[in-house]
């Protein structure tokens, strides 16, 4: 995706608000963390958020499905900004117990089973994550589904009980791949094999022209739920 000059430009204005919002969050919401699927939004998060120094844990969820790629980014953002990044796993009796009743992809037979999947291995380990901390910051784009359009940039997180902020809210597409290509910022592999939201292996393709972006995660589903329950009550 090509950036013109006029992107470059609001870039650079929606850059200094995300850096102001993540001092503000450090300054009043501390401790804070940040929750990295090592999606581009995120990456774009990482860069900003060691650029400022404030003092927010970043820390991401390992499904223990992820694609290889996404290790492969994980290792690379290492290196790169010289930082260890908390990894949240599932707890292993509770997979041990699904796999054994359910089957090793179960999550293809039924939604109930693909939200229990969910549950046991993302929203089980965000809970444990978020054990102590005063708000938690995600990359969550209003473009990204109807329902993510409802969102607000500073919001409360009832489920977990603690401030949430969506600092890229209002960015689109165009303008984080414009800051990715400006900074030179690492970024998933499979973002350039036309996968444009990538969680699980199993449950994220590629999509063609005209499809939405979310449409490659969980496909099998009717279209309208198709959320994991990291930001959607009741999963
Ligand atoms: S999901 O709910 O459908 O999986 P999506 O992939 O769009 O979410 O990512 C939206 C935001 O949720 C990310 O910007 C990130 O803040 C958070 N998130 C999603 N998956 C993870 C993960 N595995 N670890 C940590 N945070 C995650
Ligand atoms: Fe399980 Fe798929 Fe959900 Fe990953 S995205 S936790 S594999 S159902």
């Amino acid at each position: 995706m090509n950036a013109d000059r006029d992107d470059l430009i609001s870039v650079r204005g929606k850059t200094l608000e995300v850096e102001s919002l993540i001092r503000k969050i450090a300054m009043d919401y501390s401790p804070a963390a940040f929750a990295s699927s090592f999606g581009v939004e995120d990456m774009l998060l990482t860069d900003i958020i060691l650029g400022t120094n404030a003092p927010i844990e970043i820390f991401s969820i390992d499904t223990g499905r992820l694609p290889r790629e996404t290790h492969d980014l994980i290792a690379k953002a290492q290196t790169r900004y010289g930082v260890r990044i908390k990894v949240y796993f599932p707890r292993c009796e509770l997979i041990e117990a699904y796999v054994l009743e359910n089957g090793i992809n179960a999550f293809y037979d039924t939604v109930e089973l693909r939200e229990t999947c969910c549950r046991i291995r993302k929203v089980e380990p965000l809970r444990r994550a978020l054990i102590g901390k005063k708000a938690w910051i995600t990359g969550l784009r209003a473009e990204q589904s109807r329902t993510r359009g409802l969102l607000r940039i500073e919001d409360f997180d009832e489920d977990n009980g603690l401030k949430k902020f969506n600092p890229l809210l209002n960015w689109t597409e165009k303008e984080v791949w414009a800051y990715i290509r400006e900074k030179r910022v690492p970024y998933n592999a499979l973002h350039d094999r036309f996968y444009p939201s990538i969680g699980c292996a199993p449950c994220t393709r590629s999509v063609t022209v005209g499809e939405d972006a979310r449409s490659g995660r969980w496909w099998w589903e009717d279209s309208t739920n198709r959320e994991c329950g990291l930001h959607v009550k009741g999963i």
